[in-house]
């Protein structure tokens, strides 16, 4: 009676596995002929009032259905998962149209901008990049390049001291006697961009931090035109092939003769506008020939050699570059004012 019972059991089972149509479906099945409210399970548990010999023959049969059925089941899973998970698939769009994350991506400060593109242009002459301290010893600031303690072009470049003989250097010409000195006396061609600081009242055109790009050139027979021709590149390529450039005298305590070096006005190409108040030319930088004195103190024979020097401020060209009207502006970090110049980079 039993066996047959689990006979017919099994069968119908076996029938449901076989018709079934999905997960859940097998699901269901599963609960009503394996869980422990089912009624194999209910059999099983009815054992333990048969025979010995009855109970062992009939505990066979159950775990033989059972293993029938789960089997059965099993295979049934197997066959609609992978049908399901087919389906799935097919069915499932990923939608590519929506946008993704806007990350907002930095620019470079015009400053910046323009500091790399004075080095490269000198890069592009053979110059090499040089490096210095922005706290300076008076002795390299300003006793090296020939303005001793009491010299008044001191009062100029009055700045900011951490004690009697420590300062934050005016300009980068402090780098000229590092370079000259590391050098023991061989040739000499570099640049060296940097911060130099001034006891100035910040406004449109005074900063207490400002940068410059200092050059030095040493070597036997460098004159004067060697210089100009340098400038005149770099002002070409900076400002525009129509660009040119004139010296005028000056005077620096470690360069002579001195000069101060003119472009041709971009905004009236020379012919005197407001921008250039009438005389065509705009003012770019300083510069002249190595001071024997200079180069005497910091290791060179000015019999034997002779150099050329120059010092341009890096906002000073940004400024004319884009038309700037304000050095500040450089440094406050306005987003309005930086996002300007992104795509010109
Ligand atoms: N150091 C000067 C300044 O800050 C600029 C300068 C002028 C640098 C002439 C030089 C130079 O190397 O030869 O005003």
């Amino acid at each position: 009676m039993v066996k047959e019972r689990i006979t017919e059991i099994v069968n119908e089972a076996l029938e449901m596995i076989n018709n079934a149509k999905n997960s859940d479906e097998l699901q269901e099945i599963r609960n009503k002929y394996l869980s422990k409210k089912s009624e194999l399970m209910s059999l099983m548990s009815g054992l333990g009032e048969v025979s010995i010999e009855e109970r062992k023959s009939l505990g066979q049969e159950l775990n033989l259905a059972k293993a029938k059925i789960s089997e059965a089941l099993n295979l049934k899973q197997e066959e609609i998962g992978k049908r399901e998970l087919a389906e799935k698939l097919a069915k499932e769009e990923i939608d590519i149209s929506l946008p993704g994350k806007n990350h907002q991506v930095g620019g470079k400060n015009p400053f910046h901008i323009i500091a790399d593109e004075i080095t490269e242009i000198f890069l592009g002459m053979g110059f090499a990049v040089a490096d210095g301290p922005e706290i300076e010893e008076d002795l390299y600031n300003f006793e090296l390049l020939n303005i001793p303690k009491d010299h008044p072009a001191r009062d100029m470049q009055d700045t900011f001291y951490i004690s009697e003989n420590v300062l934050l250097r005016t300009h980068t010409s402090p780098v000229q006697a590092h370079t000259m000195l590391a050098s023991e006396g061989k040739p000499v061609r570099i640049i060296c961009p940097g911060k130099t600081y001034r006891r100035d009242d910040d406004d449109a055109t005074h900063s207490h931090q400002f940068a410059q790009i200092e050059g030095l050139v040493i070597d036997k027979d460098i004159n004067i035109g060697h210089l100009k021709a340098t400038l005149e590149l770099f002002a070409k390529k900076m400002f525009g092939e129509k660009r040119e450039i004139r010296l005028r005298p000056s005077y620096f305590p470690f360069t002579e003769p001195s000069v101060e070096v003119d472009i041709t006005c971009a905004n009236c190409d020379g012919k005197g506008c407001s921008m250039c108040k009438g005389t065509g030319y705009i003012e770019i930088l300083g510069g002249g020939m190595v001071h024997p004195n200079v180069l005497k103190m910091n290791g060179y024979d000015p019999e034997v050699y002779s150099g050329f020097a120059f010092g341009v401020g890096i906002e000073r060209v940004a400024i004319l570059r884009y038309g700037i009207d304000d050095i500040r502006k450089f440094y406050q970090n306005d987003v309005r004012f930086l996002h300007q110049y992104r795509k010109k980079a």
